[in-house]
């Protein structure tokens, strides 16, 4: 256990490891006793670390909304351990549910779905369905299990601050404000769960995430409609009505201005630069095919979606913590294993103009 110094309101959040079955036991311990008194937890998920409450208790989860300074208009997701738990939070459970759970859960995904009563109104932002997601990681499941109850969670950072990966993010942010915070070290996914909205006749992807929309279509053998894109001119959602609030634009972003090119030299880059007035040692450069010469700060990442999805949010945080001004990030490929991607990507430069 390590005790970071703090400048909220809890003096020394409890920062505990789960390296081995007793640690993890003892983390299991101090984590649901704190849940089940009404507090709130950093736990790891497989996607992001999230800031958790007690779904059902609204005293807990409006400290959420508090921590996060999160508008209330924005709905929470509801962390379950299984079937059943889904089920009593949900007032109808159609076969495309049962379908994508079957296939997808416990994992990276995010399903829709009209809520029961028990889910307080705080929770859906006042609307009637409920965003639910059975996690993959082995400690957030048994930690509800545990519990007993679901777990509301968002990602564990500020309102618009990009999500964090490791602990290390979580305790430059809101992890100063919480009494304990779990390290389960790097998440294996990287980015935020998929969304799949199936309260409606047509299923659709309200996020998109590491599970791709054909993926989704392929299980239900329907086509899926997608709300969750951003055009990069516009920076906006398509033109069809907002149905969730995390579709906003300029969201997950670093603090770092993001710009989107293609080059093929590092001078190339440099006269991309010097065209838009980036200074090159201000700049995070994330390649994945043409790492440049002559830039100070270069990561090179695989090409490969999974790869770049668990690289994506630690590269943006360390460009926020070198005080970098500018992130270039190299063209992505083409295709639908890529949304996920994308998508982060589009939102975080949305308000930017010299994106192509
Ligand atoms: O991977 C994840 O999904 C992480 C981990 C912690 O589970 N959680 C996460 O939560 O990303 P958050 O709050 O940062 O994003 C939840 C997204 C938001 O875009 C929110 O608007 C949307 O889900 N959402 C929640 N409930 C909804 C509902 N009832 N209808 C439509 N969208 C909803
Ligand atoms: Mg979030």
């Amino acid at each position: 256990m390590s005790l970071v110094q703090s400048s909220g309101s809890h003096s020394w959040p409890d920062v505990v490891s789960i390296g081995d079955r007793q640690l993890f036991n003892i983390a299991l311990d101090r984590a649901a006793s704190v849940l089940s008194g009404g507090g709130l937890a950093v736990v790891p998920s497989e996607t992001v670390y999230g800031l958790a409450a007690n779904a059902l208790e609204e005293r807990a989860v409006s400290r959420i909304y508090e921590v996060k300074g999160r508008p209330s208009s924005n709905p929470l997701i509801v962390h379950v351990s299984d079937l059943e738990m889904a089920r009593f939070c949900t007032s109808a459970w159609p076969e495309t549910a049962a379908s994508l759970a079957r296939m997808y859960w416990p994992g990276p995904l995010t399903i829709v779905l009209p809520k029961s009563d028990v889910i307080p109104a705080i929770v859906t932002a006042g609307g009637g369905t409920v965003a639910i997601r059975w996690p993959g990681h082995p400690f957030f499941r048994e930690l509800i299990a545990r519990c007993g109850f679901p777990i509301a969670a968002p990602s564990a950072n500020f309102a618009n601050a990009t999500s964090p990966t490791t602990v290390d993010h979580v305790l430059k942010g809101v992890g100063r404000l919480v009494p304990i915070v779990v390290d389960g070290g790097p998440c294996n996914v990287g980015i935020e769960s998929t969304v799949v909205d199936l309260s409606h006749e047509v299923p659709i992807v309200l996020r998109a995430g590491m599970i791709s929309r054909t993926a989704l279509e392929s299980t239900l053998g329907v086509s899926i409609d997608r709300l969750g894109e951003v055009s990069p001119a516009k920076g906006t959602s398509s033109q069809k009505p907002l149905r969730s609030p995390g579709l906003l634009e300029r969201h997950y972003s670093p603090r770092a201005r993001i710009f989107v090119a293609a080059w093929k030299s590092g001078n190339d880059l440099k006269r991309f630069c010097e065209a838009n007035k980036i200074a090159t040692d201000s700049t995070l450069v994330m390649s994945h095919e043409h790492p440049p010469e002559g830039f100070p700060n270069v990561s090179v990442i695989p090409q490969d979606p999974e790869a770049y999805a668990r690289a994506l949010y630690s590269d943006w945080h360390r460009a926020d913590e070198l005080g970098l001004q500018f992130i270039i990030v190299e063209a992505l490929p083409a295709g639908d294993a890529w949304d996920g991607v994308r998508d982060r990507l589009l939102r975080a430069c949305a308000l930017d103009s010299k994106v192509r």
